[in-house]
């Protein structure tokens, strides 16, 4: 699996090959994304690269249920890598039925049946992959028919950008995520914090710790950790953890809340790894986030004598959901 995460690169650059290729006649009111696991993350980091820079909202759902403001003024991005996730198809069915324009992402299955049966416009994924593999290629798509759409919420520009940041990058990208997955581990609980507006990118590496490495992991986001998080660790009923923490070193605010947290652990004599991360522009530091957490996660399962790409458990509640 590690030659697919090395892969990254061809995969931004195959989906901007088609970027422009699906768009949308608005305007909307909203933007909503849809989906579940290593598609549905798709759908928060849109959110995080909007957040300054789109007046239009976007929600992201994870669920059957569609939220009541979805009307015929909503764009409705349906993000499914198998196409056969059935929250997914739920929350679409309801989507269309409320008028909302949907577009598909996706290599096909049941979404890509429901698509043409419809005329839904669809940003077609390469088949044969991981969903959490494709994220680059699902992201670069949404990006693209948004800002087809004139919905810009990253130019292409800038995926072109961050595409030849991960192509320098990659070889120290991947000894950092030997590094980190050294660190990890162990018996100790693994703990990934970050501040706000971050925490998509923790949320991913958290996925992609349970989902590659088999382990359970928190995800710690600051402010709000100084709410209630903080005083659990006065006293928590597990023995022993260790703290995983990234910064964007371009918000000082941010960096700053970090910088407390990573104090609260220390005096406690808990290890952390603190990383601050890097890019070009705000796609570069998703990606760099993305692979490097990544292949972290792939080598702990390495280590471990594991397959990272198994998930059992994922499978079996998918038969069992129908
Ligand atoms: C990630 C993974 C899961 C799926 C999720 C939804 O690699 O396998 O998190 O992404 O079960 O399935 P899809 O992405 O096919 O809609």
């Amino acid at each position: 699996m590690r030659g697919d995460y090395l892969n990254w690169p061809r995969l931004v650059e195959d989906a901007l090959s088609k970027w422009g290729s699906v768009s949308v006649e608005g305007p909307f009111e909203n933007i909503v994304v849809s989906g579940m696991g290593g598609s549905g993350i798709v759908g928060d980091v849109v959110k995080l690269l909007a957040l300054e820079r789109l007046s239009v909202p976007v929600e992201v759902v994870k669920s059957h249920i569609v939220p009541s403001y979805v009307s015929a003024r909503t764009l409705f991005v349906s993000v499914s890598y198998s196409g056969n996730t059935h929250e997914t198809l739920l929350a679409t069915a309801r989507a269309l039925e409320k008028g909302a324009k949907v577009v598909a992402i996706t290599s096909g299955g049941l979404l890509e049946k429901l698509a043409t049966e419809k005329g839904l416009p669809v940003f077609k994924t390469p088949v044969g992959l991981l969903p959490r593999v494709s994220f680059p290629h699902m992201l670069t798509g949404v990006l693209g028919v948004l800002d087809s759409s004139g919905l810009t919420v990253a130019s292409r520009a800038e995926v072109e950008d961050a595409k030849r940041q991960l192509e320098r990058e990659a070889g120290e990208i991947a000894s950092e995520a030997s590094s980190l997955a050294e660190f990890a581990y162990s018996r100790e609980l693994l703990v990934v914090a970050t501040h706000s507006p971050l925490e998509p990118l923790a949320v991913r590496a958290k996925s992609e710790f349970n989902e590659n490495s088999k382990i359970v992991v928190k995800v710690d986001v600051a402010p709000e950790w100084m709410h209630n998080d903080i005083v659990g660790y006065e006293k928590p009923l597990f023995d022993e953890y260790r703290v995983v923490a990234f910064y964007d070193p371009d918000d000082q605010a941010g960096r700053g809340l970090v910088e407390f947290m990573v104090g609260e652990h220390e005096r406690r004599g808990r290890r952390v790894r603190v990383l601050a991360l890097r890019g070009v522009n705000k796609v570069g530091k998703v990606l760099y986030a993305a692979m490097l957490f990544g292949l972290a996660s792939v080598e702990l399962a390495l280590k471990r004598g594991l397959d990272p790409a198994a998930t059992e458990s994922i499978a079996r509640y998918k038969s069992a959901a129908g």
